[in-house]
């Protein structure tokens, strides 16, 4: 069977066990010489292609450095909306399917268009990933964000979770909603403007696996029981944000409701949603975060390849 890896709530709480366990193992090896050659003998001679429609740093370069870590190869085409054949109009489907042919062990693709990795997996005979589709998902940055968590707090259940910024146009929102509703006695607390709500197919998802949630437009009185902040910026990208009245910042003045052990998630670009000066606070996990997107994506390498 192919491994796709396309929305997150494909993954179960035994593959997310087994796969955190092996990146935490993966982070330890990546401190030492030897760690790293014996890493870059597991998947040689492999071939990754990498397919980006959309801008990415972190998503773009944290793959490619992972699969060569690996001791795989990389094909890739920079800005595949203007330098693939997209530009002339070829649809993707025709594009899996011919890049297909050149053998690559995994395909791993960013698009614009929501669907489009599903759609992707239907045409590919090799594996799909989703590196974020359109306004749907983001799967392998729940992934990271849920490692991030572990590592951070030492626990995936028993959380009151908090998630804001822009929720109606966000993929890692969604992604990492569907992930911490297999966990027990999670709840989560939505803070947006009104125009910028989670979608319905995220609550319903939420009511049926029984995760207490509430929306409110205010960060007032929502921060203090939190144990994990998790913000996003405004996706100006997908939508006139021109008429946007309130917008949500986080300063040292709204780190000071948090509790000592919570800590402040974001899956970056940052733009002015937290300013720089919350930088210096330990809990501000976001660095550390993007730090171990790496280690997760070679975990879910190494199971894609095997
Ligand atoms: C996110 C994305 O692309 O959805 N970025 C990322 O991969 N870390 C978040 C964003 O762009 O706001």
């Amino acid at each position: 069977m192919v491994k796709h890896v396309l929305e997150s709530q494909q993954f179960d709480v035994d593959f997310l066990t087994t796969l955190f366990a092996r990146t935490k193992e993966i982070k330890r090896l990546m401190q030492s010489p030897e760690g790293r050659a014996g890493l870059a003998q597991t998947q040689r001679n492999k071939l990754i292609a990498m397919l980006f429609y959309e801008p990415s740093t972190r998503t773009r370069m944290s793959f490619d450095a992972a699969a060569k870590h690996l001791g795989a190869s990389v094909v890739a085409t920079e800005n595949a909306k203007e330098f693939s054949s997209a530009a002339k109009g070829e649809t993707i489907e025709d594009t899996v399917n011919v890049l297909s042919e050149y053998l690559p062990d995994a395909i791993i693709i960013r698009h614009y268009e929501t669907g489009t990795a599903q759609a992707a997996s239907i045409a590919s005979r090799r594996p799909i990933i989703n590196a974020g589709d359109g306004k749907g998902q983001h799967p392998t940055q729940a992934l990271l964000d849920l490692y991030t968590i572990q590592d951070e707090i030492g626990r995936l259940d028993n959380l009151n979770v908090v998630i804001g910024g822009d929720l109606k146009h966000g993929r890692t929102v969604r992604s990492l909603a569907y992930l911490l509703a297999k966990f027990k006695n999670n709840s989560i607390t939505f803070i947006s403007p009104k125009e910028l709500m989670i979608e319905d197919d995220i609550k319903e998802y939420l009511n049926r696996h029984k995760v207490p949630f509430k929306e409110v437009h205010e960060i007032n009185g929502s921060f203090e029981s939190a144990d994990v902040v998790y913000w996003t910026r405004i996706q100006k990208e997908r939508f006139d944000a021109s008429k946007l009245t309130t917008s949500f910042v986080i300063t040292p003045k709204e780190m000071v409701t948090m509790k000592k052990s919570c800590i402040l998630m974001h899956p970056l670009p940052r733009v002015d949603e937290i300013t720089t000066d919350v930088d210096k606070d330990p809990r501000a996990a976001y660095f550390r975060q993007a730090g171990n997107g790496m280690y997760v994506r070679m975990a879910l390498l190494g199971w894609v390849l095997d």
